[in-house]
């Protein structure tokens, strides 16, 4: 399931960060790359643990712990810290796919990466190409969001990053593990979630309704609760 999250961040968030993050450090962005997306990746980054990363990392885990959709959609357990990366003067990123295991910089905990997450900060008529392709068995999705927004898909797929002909294209992009490993899962749950949901939204005065939805949440959280894996 690939699922986009609009607003993720408000206007004056992301001008915020933007004003950290242009004056911060960029590097080669093949020092998070596994050997083989190496040769293919081309891009700067924020080196991993940079102050300005950490401020403006912050506020985008601090913005999803409130997202409802996010929450609903990746059911997370843990986040890794999110990183950096600007594409410019025709750099791209080839098709990989991302690394199964991350180690959290300074740390022993590491993380399987369930879901892969993007947060645009640029305006997507600010710059040409750049488009995140994301294939899965319904074909390729080209996903170029507004800045603040976010899309979030399976770290199975295989993706890659198009060229960026003109201006500029700044991202987050991070990874996460699921309390839910499998995506059917996370998607029938996602599903369920809302449809009771949207029931307990139209029909308030409806005593039939009322009662399926809490019949609902049951079978939603006993789902869970076999499922959940912490
Ligand atoms: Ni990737």
């Amino acid at each position: 399931m690939l699922i986009t999250i609009p607003d993720v961040l408000t206007t004056e968030q992301v001008a915020e960060a933007r004003e950290i993050l242009d004056n911060a450090e960029w590097v080669d962005g093949r020092v998070t790359a596994g050997h083989q997306s190496a040769m293919a990746k081309d891009n700067l980054q924020i080196p991993e643990g940079h102050p300005a990363a950490k401020q403006v990392g912050n506020l985008i885990l601090q913005a999803l712990g409130q997202n409802p959709l996010f929450l609903s959609a990746a059911l997370p357990l843990r986040i890794f810290p999110p990183l950096f990366n600007k594409y410019s003067g025709g750099q791209s990123f080839g098709t990989h796919v991302d690394n199964a295991i991350r180690q959290f910089p300074g740390s022993s905990m590491r993380i399987r990466t369930d879901l892969s997450a993007t947060l645009f900060f640029e305006e997507p008529e600010n710059y040409d190409g750049g488009e995140l392709c994301v294939e899965d068995t319904y074909g390729v999705h080209q996903v170029k969001l507004p800045a603040g927004s976010m899309v979030l898909y399976p770290s199975t797929s295989l993706h890659h990053v198009k060229p960026v002909t003109r201006g500029a294209r700044l991202c987050s992009f991070f990874w996460m593990q699921s309390m839910l490993r499998d995506d059917g899962q996370r998607s029938l749950m996602f599903d369920l979630d809302l449809a009771i949901q949207r029931l307990g939204n139209e029909l308030p005065e409806n005593d039939v309704a009322n009662k399926t939805a809490v019949q609902l949440t049951g079978v939603y959280h006993n789902l869970l609760r076999q499922w959940a894996e912490m």
